[in-house]
């Protein structure tokens, strides 16, 4: 039995702020490893993990990859393009075989929300959700909070302002779940067209006004336009325009210049944020993407039934 009480992470709605902490301060500590010449501990030697992305990525799938192997683990990637799918076959028949091949682990990106759940209900192995649709992911929710953590602290009370595609964009619910978990104070910004009604039901603050957001922020987690989730259904008239009444600028943060830039990537320049400010000195993006891996570290390691992490293991 491992210390966490969940089996799966599917998403950080209900994930209790113990659990929380618990996978905080792990991967503050699988952290020190990736600083080392030789970046590699043998925790999960013997384990099996699965990437399964049916959808495109590039920072959550080479950083998962990259967090086993820093932990030791056996990996297999498998992506939908170029696979049996394109013949016909089920996501279930895909799954059930990728596991009669005898693995521990899988990590799922899909683009139906709900994916990752399904396959609870389908394998043995542990799931860890990669992203699933507009729904959750959760392990980018965790790295960001990761990164406002060794920034601002203990985040009781702290201002996190999301600014973009509300509706589409599955970073936004899980950064709200796991920030109002541990205390946070939490707007949300963008056209009304893409924020989903009743959201102030999460405990959230609405804004419509970028200015606003930025004015009561200690940090701006700035999110993508999800264009390829909005099935071109015009709910704002251009990129341009979006960029006027809601980019984040190096002139409109003049209202609140120490305000902390984060983004989950990729970055539309340009669009939700300007090229200065992505790589400005306020941004901590890269730094986001660091934390990316040792958080990843620590929810494998946890959810293998790792106990508290020891000074011999790292
Ligand atoms: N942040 C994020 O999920 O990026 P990828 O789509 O590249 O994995």
């Amino acid at each position: 039995m491992g210390i966490l009480k969940i089996n799966h992470l599917l998403g950080l709605e209900g994930v209790s702020q113990n659990d929380l902490i618990t996978i905080l301060d792990t991967a503050n500590s699988f952290r020190q490893i990736l600083e080392r010449p030789v970046k590699k501990v043998p925790t999960l030697r013997g384990k099996t993990i699965a990437n399964l992305f049916f959808e495109n990525s590039t920072r959550t799938r080479v950083s998962f990859e990259l967090a086993e192997k820093r932990l030791s683990a056996d990996t297999v990637n498998f992506s939908a393009s170029g696979s049996s799918v394109s013949k016909g076959e089920t996501l279930k028949d895909t799954v059930r075989n990728i596991e009669a091949m005898k693995i521990d682990m899988v990590v799922c990106r899909h683009s139906s929300p709900g994916a990752a759940k399904y396959l609870t209900e389908c394998l043995d192995s542990v799931i860890i959700n990669a992203g699933d649709g507009s729904h959750e992911h959760p392990t980018q929710g965790l790295l960001d909070i990761m990164t406002l953590r060794e920034k601002l602290g203990d985040l009781e009370g702290k201002k996190i302002a999301i600014v973009g595609d509300i509706a589409f964009g599955r970073v936004a619910l899980s950064n709200i779940y796991g920030l109002k978990t541990l205390g946070a104070d939490v707007m949300v910004c963008g056209p009304s067209t893409l924020i989903p009604r009743n959201i102030e039901e999460l405990g959230v603050k609405v804004s419509y006004r970028v200015e606003e957001a930025i004015e009561f922020a200690d940090a701006l987690n700035v999110l993508r336009i999800q264009l390829e989730r909005q099935n071109g259904t015009g709910l704002f008239p251009t990129l341009r325009e979006y960029n006027r009444f809601f980019g984040v600028s190096k002139e409109r943060l003049k209202i609140n210049p120490d305000v902390l830039i984060l983004h989950p990537g990729p970055i539309n320049r340009g669009v939700e944020l300007d090229s200065d400010v992505a790589d400005g000195n306020s941004s901590v993006i890269l730094e986001q993407v660091t934390n990316g891996v040792a958080v990843r570290m620590a929810v494998l390691y946890l959810l293998s039934g790792g106990q508290e992490v020891t000074d011999e293991q790292i």
